[in-house]
């Protein structure tokens, strides 16, 4: 009785360990990252649409790190991230060194298979991108989805090249009601049209 009692305290306590070793295995660190990537960005001057305007953004390993630093890269995960004037006063923009609570970089721009030479995308800005300032990083992930490397357009402190996003425009805000007036007017307008062609069909069988 007593053997089996210390058994079981024994698999919850190993099972806690366990538990515990996992997570903290699944904590990534900002900090504990090389930026071993080299990354820019290129667009317009001053300030850009969502909705219209491009970004350029070029990626690819620094040539000055030895030989095999990107054998376990295996994606890149470029990224929009919130610059940190636009982050003050909003905790849900908030950067935390556990990439896994990280706020900092919430929009995606393009995820591709990594590759030692040098890659370009041009992104159009997605329309739900808010009014904010901005700068673009690259993450690079192994074959865990784990991040292991990374590079972004900015200096360290998040202060050089960064760009300004405006949110949609009440324009185009009242464009898009007036879009959705206009379906819901002619889906309203069809079932009234199949309503009195039935009403003339059955009419028509009396
Ligand atoms: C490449 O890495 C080296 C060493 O970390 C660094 O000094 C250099 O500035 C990096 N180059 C670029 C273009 O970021
Ligand atoms: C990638 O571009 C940088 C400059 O932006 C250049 O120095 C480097 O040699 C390029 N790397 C490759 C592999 O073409």
């Amino acid at each position: 009785m007593a053997a089996r009692g210390l058994l079981l305290v024994s698999i919850l306590v190993l099972s806690c360990f366990a538990e515990t070793a996992f997570g903290a295995e699944n904590i990534i660190s900002f900090a504990s990252l090389k930026k071993t990537l080299v990354v820019s960005a290129s667009h317009k001057q001053g300030l850009l649409k969502a909705g219209e305007d491009k970004i350029t953004v070029t990626w690819g390993l620094n040539q000055s790190f030895p030989a095999g630093t990107d054998s376990a890269y295996k994606t890149i995960k470029v990224k929009l991230c919130y610059a940190p004037i636009s982050q003050v006063d909003r905790a849900w923009r908030k950067t935390k060194d556990n990439l896994a609570k990280d706020k900092t970089c919430q929009f995606k721009i393009v995820a591709k298979p990594y590759s030692s030479a040098n890659q370009t995308f041009e992104w159009v800005i997605e329309r739900d991108v808010p009014s904010a300032t901005y700068f673009v990083r690259a993450y690079a992930f192994d074959a865990n989805d784990h991040e292991v490397g990374y590079g972004q357009n900015t200096n360290a402190g998040k202060t050089t090249n960064l760009f300004e996003i405006q949110a949609i425009t009440g324009r185009h805000v009242s464009l898009d009601i007036a879009s959705v007036c206009f379906s819901a007017f002619s889906v309203v307008s069809l079932m009234g049209f199949f309503y009195a062609e039935k009403r003339k069909a059955r009419k028509s069988q009396q």
